[in-house]
C-alpha cells in the first residue's frame, strides 16, 4: 500500500517547509516538491500542518492502583491516542514488591498484547531493588529493550523506594545504557501531612493539595538530581509542576550536569484554585497536585530555555465512581486525570496558537524529544525518510470543544469540559495506515506494535 500527501506545510523540531511525502508501506519513502508519483491513495494537505506522530512518553493503562484499576485499557486508551494524535505511548509496568520484574511484565504484555490499537513502550517501575532485580535490569535492557527505569520517592508501602535502593539502581542502569526516571516527591513529608489533615478531620479534595506542599517536591527534586550527579546515571524527572523543582534542575545545569524534565499539560493549563469545588476537585486529584499560576508561568518558559524537554500527560483516568473511593476520605481518592486524547490539541491552542511556543518547540516538546530521550529516534518522533509513516495531518484554525460526550477516552468526565480550542488533528497515519480520518479510527485493536528501545545517553 501506498500514499502520497500533497501540498502540506511539514513541521519537524527544526525544519518548517512545503512539500509532499510519498509513503511506501510503513515508513516514508520521499519528501520533495511536486512530486510525480502514483500512489494507491492521495490526501491532499493543502492549508494543512503536518506533523509526526505524537508521542506521549507517561501513560497508566489498566494499571492496578490504590485499590481498582485505571479506566482505559490498552486498546481504548491507544485508540483515544490517536484520535487527539498520538501515536505512540509509554506505559508503566510496575513490580510488585517481592516480585521479579519479569513477572510483571509478563502481567502487562498480557494485557496489552494483541489489544493495542496505536505503538506503544513500556517503562518499568523498579518497586523493590535487590540482588534478584539488579540482574534483570541487563536482561531488560538488552533483551525486552525497556531502557527507562522509574522510581517511586512517594507512596510508601506499595510504590517507594529508599535513597539507599536508589542509588544501587542508579549505579545498575548506568552500567547497562539506562535511564532512571523519577515520581520526585517526599513520601515521609507527605504521609505526615495526610495523617495530620485526616486527624483534624480534613477530608476534602483540597487536602490532597495542601499534603503534597511545593517543598516536598522541591525538596525531593533536589535529591534525585544530587544521586544522579554522584552516580553519573542519565536521569529524567516525571511529571514536574512547579518552580522549586524546576530550580533544582536548572541549578544543576550549573556544574554541566543535563536532567530531562517532563512536565504534563494540565500543569501548564490548570490551576489549584480547582480543588476548591468541594468534591467535584476530585476529578484533578492527582500527584503531584495542580499548582499555583506563577509555576504555569515558570514551566511555560522552562521549555522556552531548554529546561523543560517533553509535555505529556501521566493519563491516569479514573470513572466518577472510581473517584467516590475517596468521597469521605481525600486520601482514598485514585490519583489521576484523564488527558491521552486531549494533549495534543490542547498544546497546540493554548500554546502555538496563544503565541507561548513556536511550531517546532510544539514538535520537539511533544514529538521529537520523547523519541530521541527514550531510544525511538529517527524511527519514531521525525519526519524523515525511512522513519515510521506516523503523521498527522492538522487543521490550524478549526474550532471545537472538548467534552465527555464526544472524547473517546473510556471515562465519565473531561478535566477540560467544555474548553473551546483552535486547531484540530483531522487525518492519522500509523505506519503508513490511514488509522484516524473523519472523526473514525479506521484500524483495529491488536494494530498496536510494541516499540523495542535503544540504550540512551543522556543527552539530546
Ligand atoms: O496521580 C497520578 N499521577 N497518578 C498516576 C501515578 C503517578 O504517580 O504517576
Ligand atoms: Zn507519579
Ligand atoms: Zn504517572
Amino acid at each position: 500500500m501506498s500514499l502520497l500527501i500533497k501540498n502540506g506545510r511539514i513541521i519537524t523540531g527544526d525544519s518548517d517547509y512545503g512539500a509532499d511525502i510519498f509513503i511506501d508501506g510503513e515508513t516514508v519513502h520521499t519528501i520533495g516538491k511536486n512530486l510525480s508519483v502514483k500512489a494507491d491513495r492521495e490526501i491532499d494537505a493543502t492549508g494543512k500542518l503536518v506533523f509526526p506522530g505524537g508521542i506521549d512518553p507517561h501513560v497508566h493503562l489498566d494499571m492496578p492502583f490504590m485499590g481498582t484499576f485505571s479506566s482505559d485499557t490498552h486498546e481504548t486508551g491507544t485508540r483515544a491516542a490517536l484520535f487527539g494524535g498520538t501515536t505512540t505511548v509509554i506505559d508503566f509496568v510496575l513490580q510488585k514488591q517481592g516480585h521479579s520484574l519479569q513477572e510483571a511484565l509478563a502481567e502487562w504484555n498480557s494485557r496489552a498484547q494483541g489489544n493495542a490499537v496505536g505503538d506503544y513502550s513500556f517503562h518499568m517501575a523498579v518497586t523493590d531493588f535487590n540482588e534478584n532485580t539488579k540482574k534483570e535490569i541487563k536482561v531488560m535492557v538488552e533483551k525486552e529493550g525497556i531502557t527507562s527505569f522509574k522510581t517511586f520517592m512517594a507512596y510508601k508501602g506499595a510504590l517507594m523506594i529508599d535513597d539507599r535502593q536508589m542509588i544501587g539502581l542508579m549505579e545498575e542502569v548506568r552500567e547497562q545504557g539506562g535511564m532512571v526516571t523519577v515520581h520526585a516527591t517526599n513520601g515521609d513529608m507527605i504521609d505526615y501531612l495526610i495523617q495530620k489533615h485526616r486527624d483534624e478531620g480534613k477530608l476534602s479534595p483540597l487536602y490532597h493539595y495542601l499534603s503534597q506542599p511545593e517543598v516536598t517536591e522541591a525538596e525531593a527534586s533536589e535529591r534525585f538530581v544530587d544521586m544522579a550527579n554522584y552516580t553519573g546515571c542519565p536521569a529524567y524527572i516525571v511529571h514536574l509542576t512547579c518552580e522549586g523543582a524546576l530550580n533544582a534542575v536548572r541549578n544543576a545545569t550549573r556544574r554541566n550536569q543535563k536532567v530531562f524534565v517532563e512536565t504534563c499539560i494540565q500543569y501548564l493549563l490548570l490551576d489549584a484554585s480547582l480543588y476548591e469545588k468541594d468534591f467535584e476537585g476530585a476529578k484533578w486529584v492527582m500527584s503531584p497536585p495542580l499548582r499555583e499560576k506563577k509555576d504555569q508561568e515558570t514551566l511555560w518558559a522552562g521549555i522556552n530555555q531548554g529546561l523543560v524537554n517533553i509535555v505529556a500527560t501521566d493519563h491516569c483516568p479514573f470513572m466518577l465512581k472510581q473517584k467516590k473511593m475517596g468521597e469521605k476520605d481525600f486520601s482514598k481518592i485514585p490519583n489521576g486525570h484523564p488527558a491521552i486524547e486531549n494533549r495534543m490539541e490542547l498544546l497546540y491552542s493554548e500554546g502555538v496558537h496563544k503565541g507561548k511556543i513556536s511550531l517546532n518547540k510544539y514538535v520537539e516538546v511533544a514529538c521529537t524529544n520523547p523519541a530521541k530521550i527514550f531510544g525511538m529516534f529517527p524511527r519514531k518522533g521525525t519526519i524523515a525518510v525511512g522513519s515510521d509513516a506516523d503523521i498527522v495531518i492538522f487543521d490550524p484554525n478549526e474550532e471545537h470543544k472538548l467534552s465527555a460526550a464526544t472524547h473517546h477516552m473510556n471515562v465519565d468526565y473531561s478535566g477540560y469540559e467544555g474548553w473551546q480550542l483552535t486547531g484540530k488533528v483531522k487525518t492519522v497515519l500509523l505506519r503508513g495506515k490511514i488509522a484516524i480520518d473523519k472523526n473514525e479510527c479506521l484500524i483495529k485493536k491488536g494494530f498496536g506494535k510494541f516499540i523495542k528501545r535503544k540504550k540512551v545517553s543522556g543527552k539530546i
